[in-house]
């Protein structure tokens, strides 16, 4: 069976009204939703802090969830590969999930590599400006010296083709909203920007 891409809603779709408004989600939470978008290569730490920071929210009351790229490749994604165009449509997918997450009241912090601009841009619409890019910032020697997975090894013998950093590109955030510079800094350190950052910017006005 051919799968044909779909551009757009199919004809004949109204969009319908929740009963329940975002705001008054928040307001029962006491906080605000949005997404809080990790990108960085493979190795960079992202599933670390986001688990640690999910762990940290959670204590502290907020309603939190992750999306982790590893994770979402097993269910929703299991279909897609590493190819650009897997990339962009498992960012595309993840990325309305995301948003849904958003809309629920929930602090939705997601790992994907993402490693092209335009796919995370396509993410950030769908969150309508609840959208936090942050950049996991390590370098491919760094990723590569801790290679937790062994993924570099591999890719460097040619056992895994397209790998981010190694045999396919990743394009560096250009205005992030947030820099965390985890191939210097601790599990801790990193995870306590992160924690500054989401209570500065996820409090109710
Ligand atoms: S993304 O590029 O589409 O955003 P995603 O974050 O979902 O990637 O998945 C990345 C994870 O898949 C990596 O952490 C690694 O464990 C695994 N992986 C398997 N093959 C590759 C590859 N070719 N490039 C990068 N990561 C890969």
């Amino acid at each position: 069976m051919t799968r044909v891409p779909q551009r757009g809603p199919a004809p004949h779709l109204t969009r319908v009204a929740h009963s329940v408004a975002t705001t008054e989600r928040e307001r029962q939470n006491g906080h605000l939703g949005g997404v809080l978008w990790l990108t960085g290569l493979s190795g960079s730490g992202k599933s670390t802090l986001a688990f640690a920071l999910e762990a940290e929210l959670f204590a502290r009351g907020y309603q939190v969830y992750v999306l982790d790229g590893d994770n979402i490749r097993h269910g929703l994604n299991a279909d897609l590969g590493f190819t650009q165009k897997d990339r962009t449509e498992n960012i595309r997918r993840v990325g309305e999930v995301a948003a849904l997450f958003a809309d629920a009241g929930f602090v939705c912090i997601s790992a994907f590599i993402s490693p092209y601009h335009a796919d995370r841009d396509v993410a950030r619409s769908a969150a309508k400006g609840r959208f936090h890019e942050v950049y996991l910032d390590a370098d491919v020697e760094t990723c590569e010296q801790r290679d937790p997975k062994g993924l570099y090894r591999k890719a460097r013998a040619g056992k895994i083709p397209d790998f981010t950093g190694v045999s396919a590109p990743y394009e560096i955030p250009s205005s992030p909203d947030l820099v965390i510079p985890t191939g210097k800094k601790d599990v801790g350190a990193s995870l306590a920007l992160a924690v500054s950052y989401v209570v500065a910017n996820f409090g109710l006005p």
